[in-house]
């Protein structure tokens, strides 16, 4: 298959929208903001080291970490780009303390979607020319379309995302995303600036060789993490697994969704529910891995299911192929049953 003959992203997004016979085209015009936003952080990330965007921005996030220009830049275009072209009616970030509530003028009166972001994934890696990401979860709104967005449209179970998708700023630029139906990928041709359609109904191997987790934090780990991690490296049949990780989510996601692994952020580091955000990171992530035949865990329970009660909520994450999650599960409960 040559390029002329792949859908382009924009192609697809079309296409799909006539599969539902009462669609409207908001999710299709939200979901080519997206793109558009896209391409514009890539832009600036790939020109990250020639003009004045590289190290910390000088504030802390709403989190208490410390602010990367390109994560302020990166919140400001997907805000921005959403915002004003009037696709969503509400916006809540990891970058910023409350939800933003996108005024309603004519167009966005009926506005029926909120859109949770995390605008750029992994800034620890970006002075050092190493990947990073965006994550994006969308859901309908429950409130009444026409009045201000409240804070119940954002605290949705994960199970209500009507959409799904990460981008990494890679060796090449990817957007991969799922609407309940199957999970595609999309490769950018910088050239001209178009996705290509390069990764049709992504599937997650059900097994894998690879675990993903910062080992530095071992000491802290939970004792049924431990025993995982110690069984990934064991000598017997497949294992020892191999250990890969960037530190940034959207990559090592990634790369384990192609070729099978696990990841696991899990409680007892710094923070006791671990560092990443259910509803920026872990919702739309464990959304992806099940639509590719994966699955998504706090260690106990289906990631998707948890509801949400506070925008910045962090959750354990263990995340990949099914097989390599139920195992690091079964760890998790027998250590639980041994107390
Ligand atoms: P963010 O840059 O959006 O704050 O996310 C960073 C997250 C995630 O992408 C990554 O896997 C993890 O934090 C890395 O954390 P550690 O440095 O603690 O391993
Ligand atoms: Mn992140
Ligand atoms: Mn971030």
């Amino acid at each position: 298959m040559t390029q002329n003959t792949h859908p382009t992203l924009g192609e697809f997004i079309i296409q799909k929208q006539d599969d539902f016979v009462y669609s409207s085209g908001e999710l299709s015009r939200l979901l080519s903001s997206i793109k558009l936003a896209t391409k514009i952080v890539n832009y600036k990330v790939n020109k990250a080291g020639l003009v004045n965007i590289l190290g910390e921005y000088g504030e802390e996030n709403v989190q208490g970490e410390r602010q990367q220009k390109l994560d302020v830049y990166a919140n400001e275009v997907f805000i921005d780009t959403l915002s004003q072209r009037e696709v969503v009616c509400g916006i809540a970030s990891e970058e910023n303390e409350d939800y933003i509530e996108i005024p309603c003028t004519t167009n966005a009166k009926n506005s029926k979607y909120v859109v949770l972001i995390d605008p750029l994934d992994g800034s620890s890696n970006i002075d050092v020319n190493v990947s990073v990401g965006t994550i994006f979860s969308i859901y309908r709104r429950i409130s009444e379309p026409g009045t201000p967005v409240t804070q119940e449209d954002f605290l949705q179970p994960g199970n209500q995302q009507v959409a799904a998708g990460y981008i990494v700023y890679g060796t090449s630029t990817m957007l991969v995303y799922t609407t309940g139906n199957g999970v595609n990928g999309f490769t950018l041709n910088p050239g001209i600036g178009t996705f290509y359609l390069s990764h049709p109904d992504m599937k997650i191997p059900e097994d894998g060789n690879i675990y993903s987790i910062n080992e530095g934090n071992y000491a802290k780990f939970p004792a049924g993490v431990k025993k995982y991690i110690k069984y990934c490296q064991e000598e017997e049949g497949e294992r020892p697994y191999t250990s890969r990780y960037i530190g940034s989510l959207c990559s090592d996601f990634h790369r384990n969704m192609l070729k099978g692994g696990i990841y696991i952020y899990p409680s007892g580091t710094n923070n006791p529910n671990g560092k990443l955000r259910l509803l920026y990171e872990c919702n739309p992530m464990a959304f992806i891995a099940e639509q590719a035949g994966g699955k998504a865990s706090d260690g106990f329970h289906r990631i998707l299911d948890i509801q949400p009660t506070e925008l910045h909520q962090r959750v354990p994450f263990f995340c990949g192929s099914k097989n390599m999650v139920e195992k690091a599960e079964a760890f998790m409960q027998a250590e639980k049953d041994s107390q």
